[in-house]
């Protein structure tokens, strides 16, 4: 109890503030609308050009704009004068903070209407990424890409940095003949491809869904509001992977109403992504690593798609509040796929989403970091990233489907999408609205405020909480008992067919660390580590590094080498560095990848060689 009421008054003091990871004064001012105007310089590896931001005062008597910046480079700042002609203002630049970058400071004579900072960026940005041609599938044309989520924006676009606010945008990007740019906005298939290219986003989105990317592109529609975006030499197996994308967009629509994005299209990224997905508003960013050729990684895009509604339309207003966007869409993402696939694969995915969470609650997340609401101060926002609110947020809302029932649950959902779309909001907005149209109206199930404040602030799973069960993966309970005894041969597990998620259930269940000699035969059998499919990887790799078997070594480098994704990666060297022979490899790996590696991706892995040598000095 004293827990939960700590906890509560943190909270308390943590939300004074709008949003601890901007420096951005947004009690004074807003901004209402960006305009971009920027050249692509593959050569060089840099945007530059100019923003100009349309402000909306809210304090009378404020005369400066905070902006955020990171590894900008500054040329100067103007303003719009009454009499309609620009003029330069002066400005200051803050100590870096090793967080949230540099405020740019702008004293303003008077509240002007617009500001326009000339800049460009530079390698010590973290939002953009510059691959040479060598490092895309066709080899053809260099490429570039934006992570803006969490707060990597700032380090291609001085603004307020934060999901409190909604700006709309427009754009002129120039870019090398050839080379398409798209942007999260009215991306037009038919567009010419003559270097010079014009964007609108006439709704307002958080400025973290700001989104550009650039390369040798071609486009595959599936309806006429929806289609991919890939390499030429990609374009055919995403077309194929993701064909059921319209029916998806379907079938969310008739559980929680319109999608109001106008297009849906994908874009295939190279390897090097640092995510899975990133659900940039008309067009979600996706890795290749999903296309795997039996679409049994597709509720990726049923995850990015359900972001249109829990994220995009209804935002969270802060970092803390991040199970808002994940957790909610964790859970539609499931619902999307049952009803496109079917309840078995669904299940499989809740019990495989189940064990991941309670893994990391058993070893690596403290009770106290268990609340959905994450307690930021002093991290950096992408280490909200975590089963908590991913896994524990979508159980929240199974646990509520389950007492309230689905169509209940649906309704309300439905219903909140629709009365907070545009907006952002906390999680204390989202427990008095829900405590309002479905708690209070249904007091008999015995589910209130209570119960959702120790989901939100309290450790662990509370009760009443039904785990989740597929029958399927419980076959191979069966099965793996019998193998491990040695009554079962290996060839007589019949995995030769087993699935995706099979294989991610059957492999976990003998992680950390299993007999070798058995994890050899398991390889010989089912040629385990020459999978292209790097979900596959991720839980053969761990646990062949843990248990000292060799024979995937090849594997190992061929799986850090080949893709970037943090997830699947960054468990891979979390395994070597746990020796202090297998920390040298990791260490020579990274040497040796690091070059095609995310800046994202190269700052975790860095951090994580960094303590794991610390670790191993003591
Ligand atoms: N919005 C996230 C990606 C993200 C999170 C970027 C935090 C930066 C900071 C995206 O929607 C996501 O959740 N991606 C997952 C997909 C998975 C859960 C289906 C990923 O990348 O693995
Ligand atoms: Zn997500």
């Amino acid at each position: 109890m004293l827990g939960v009421y700590l906890a509560l008054l943190w909270w308390v003091s943590a939300h004074a503030q709008i949003d601890p990871h901007s420096f951005a004064n947004l009690e004074d001012v807003r901004i209402r609308h960006m305009s971009l105007n920027v050249t692509l310089d593959f050569q060089r590896q840099k945007l530059a050009g100019s923003v100009t931001h349309t402000l909306f005062w809210k304090n009378p008597h404020a005369k400066k704009v905070v902006l955020d910046t990171n590894g900008l480079k500054i040329h100067g700042v103007e303003i719009l004068g009454n009499d309609g002609a620009w003029q330069s203002a002066t400005f200051t630049l803050s100590a870096q903070d090793p967080i949230r970058g540099r405020a740019l400071v702008i004293h303003v004579p008077y509240q002007v209407e617009k500001l326009r900072i000339h800049y460009e960026t530079t390698p010590d940005g973290t939002g953009l990424q510059w691959l040479p041609a060598s490092a895309t599938a066709d080899k053809k044309a260099p490429f570039m890409f934006s992570q803006s989520q969490s707060i990597h924006g700032r380090s291609w676009i001085p603004m307020q940095d934060t999901p409190a606010i909604r700006i709309t945008y427009d754009a002129q990007v120039k870019a090398p003949k050839g080379i398409r740019v798209l942007m999260s906005a009215d991306n037009d298939p038919s567009a010419p491809n003559n270097g010079s290219f014009q964007f609108h986003m006439d709704q307002p989105i958080a400025p973290y869904l700001l989104a550009i990317a650039a390369g040798h592109l071609k486009f595959h529609s599936w309806s006429p509001r929806s289609g991919v975006w890939a390499e030429p030499a990609v374009l055919p197996r995403a077309a194929k992977e993701f064909e059921d994308t319209e029916k998806m967009i379907q079938a969310t629509e008739s559980l929680y109403g319109p999608y109001v994005w106008k297009r849906y299209d994908l874009l295939i990224l190279p390897p090097s992504f640092p995510y899975g997905g990133m659900e940039n508003p008309r067009l979600s960013f996706i890795t290749p690593t999903v296309i795997v050729g039996d679409k049994s990684l597709v509720s990726l895009i049923t995850h990015e798609l359900a972001h249109s509604w829990s994220g995009n339309l209804v935002t969270n207003q802060t970092w803390q509040d991040f199970w808002l966007n994940e957790g909610i869409t964790s859970y539609l993402e499931n619902r999307i796929v049952e009803k496109i696939y079917g309840r078995e694969l669904a299940e499989m995915e809740q019990v495989l989403a189940y064990r991941d969470m309670m893994n990391a609650f058993r070893t690596e997340i403290p009770k106290a970091e268990q609340g959905l609401v994450q307690n930021l101060k002093g991290k950096h926002p992408d280490d909200a990233w975590s089963p908590v609110v991913y896994n524990k947020g979508q159980f929240l809302m199974h646990t509520l489907e389950h007492v309230f029932g689905r169509a209940a649950l649906d309704n309300f959902l439905k219903r909140y999408f629709a009365h907070f779309k545009f907006q952002t909001i906390t999680s204390e907005k989202f427990a008095r609205y829900i405590d309002q149209h479905l708690f209070r109206p249904n007091k008999d199930k015995g589910f209130g405020m209570a119960e959702l404040n120790a989901w939100l602030y309290g450790p662990g799973i509370p009760k009443p909480f039904k785990p989740p069960f597929s029958a399927r993966l419980n076959k191979l309970e069966h099965a793996l008992t019998a193998w491990k005894s040695g009554a079962l041969s290996t060839p007589e597990l019949k995995a030769k067919h087993w699935s995706t998620q099979e294989w991610v259930y059957f492999l976990g269940q003998l992680a950390p660390k299993f007999d070798r000699k058995r994890l050899a035969e398991l390889d010989h059998v089912y040629q385990l580590s020459n999978s292209p499919n790097a979900e596959i990887g991720l839980a053969w790799l761990p646990l062949a590094i843990r248990s000292g078997y060799t024979g995937a070594q090849h594997a190992v480098e061929r799986h850090l080498g080949s893709i970037g994704r943090n997830r699947l990666i960054l468990p891979v060297y979390r395994a070597l560095t746990e020796t202090p022979a297998g920390l040298a490899t990791a260490r020579a790996l990274f040497e040796q990848f690091k070059n095609r590696y995310h800046p994202q991706t190269v700052q975790a892995i860095a951090a994580l060689l960094a303590k794991a040598e610390k670790e191993q000095m003591r």
